[in-house]
């Protein structure tokens, strides 16, 4: 099969190659799906560029990507799937050295979920990180609550606004231009680069606060969290980009109780994840969610399209075409 793969951390365009690899064989209870999109998330991006602390080739050779979608091309022993059925897949390269930057990729049945039909595939590639980590991070209560979800037009962000309001929320976001508030499709918001963000929460509501951040960017709203949370308020948390290991506010947030929820998509696994995913998938089938896909060609631009979610300034989810 084609893959697109890198063998050593390094810059995109130095190290990604495109090459044949064989094509994998369905152990007993795997799927092997054809692919048809392949997300690139920034994880993806610090993986290959070597950039998390302590990195290491876990492997000698990396096929990157851990979200996409395709068909199902055969199973292994124990799997009842229908072959040609549309799916979604996770975690393709968590923990695993192939991923989804390849025709096909080969996954534990259970990391291979339905595509509902009127979800396209370049869709479909957003949902394993982005959407599932918007999902994990309004866990609990979230109707009749007041949500701020910073970062509103992100991969994450777009989602959490989206989905928050499925939920029963208020949603108010933080983004940096008009243009990305409109991307975010949250009509209340704040431009986090020009506001006072706490004052102007305050100041929507008339004083109440909220009752939930999802955010982006821990260290950057610690302050926010502070101020605009009432008490026994929930941060989940699942990047904290500015500073990587911020200073804790411990007593400020200890004596409002509020709960600190530091997420991570890639944990979320068994019964644990059921009923997030359960969620997402009720969602997709009633057409409730708008996708962003940046769709950016073939295998062969996945340097470019690396580059371009590390440069952080595109509107969406970048996917390539499989
Ligand atoms: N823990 C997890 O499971 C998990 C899952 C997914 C992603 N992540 C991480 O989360 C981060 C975002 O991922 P993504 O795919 O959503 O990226 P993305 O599509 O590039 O979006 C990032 C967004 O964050 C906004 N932003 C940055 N700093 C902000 C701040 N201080 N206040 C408000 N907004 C801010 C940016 O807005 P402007 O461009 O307007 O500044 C941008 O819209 C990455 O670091 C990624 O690795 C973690």
């Amino acid at each position: 099969m084609k893959a697109a793969f890198y063998e050593g951390f390094g810059p995109a365009q130095e190290v990604l190659r495109i090459g044949d690899v064989a094509t994998p064989d369905p152990g007993p209870g795997e799927v092997l799906v054809r692919l048809r999109a392949s997300g690139v998330n920034p994880s993806d991006v610090k993986l290959r560029a070597g950039a998390r602390p302590g990195a290491v080739m876990a492997y000698p050779r990396v096929i990157p990507h851990s979200d996409g979608a395709g068909e199902i091309a055969a199973v292994g022993e124990g799997v009842d799937r229908a072959v040609g059925a549309r799916v979604w897949v996770w975690n393709a390269n968590w923990q695993r050295a192939f991923g989804t930057s390849a025709d096909y990729v080969c996954l534990p049945s259970e990391q291979v979920v339905e595509l509902p039909d009127g979800v396209s595939f370049a869709a479909g590639a957003c949902l394993g990180i982005p959407a599932m980590t918007a999902a994990y991070a309004l866990d609990g209560v979230i109707a009749g609550q007041t949500v701020l979800v910073t970062g509103g037009a992100g991969a994450v962000g777009r989602y959490a606004c989206q989905m928050a309001a499925l939920m029963g929320a208020r949603v108010i976001t933080t983004v940096s231009s008009k243009d990305k508030a409109a991307h975010s499709g949250c009509e209340e918001w704040i431009n986090y680069r020009e506001a006072d963000v706490s004052a102007a929460v305050m100041d929507m509501t008339n004083g109440d606060g909220i009752d939930r951040i999802v955010d982006v960017d821990f260290a950057a709203n610690q302050d926010v969290a502070v101020a605009c949370l009432r008490p026994g308020g929930t941060v989940s948390s699942y990047a904290s980009a500015s500073v990587v290991t911020p200073e804790l506010q411990f007593y400020p947030l200890m004596f409002k109780d509020i709960t600190l929820r530091m997420l991570i998509v890639y944990q979320l696994t068994g019964t644990r994840r059921a009923p997030v995913q359960e969620r997402l998938q009720g969602w997709l089938r009633d057409g409730a969610l708008s996708h962003a896909p940046v769709t950016s060609g073939g295998l062969e631009a996945i340097a470019a399209a690396h580059d371009l979610v590390a440069a952080g300034d595109k509107l969406g989810t970048v996917v390539l075409e499989v």
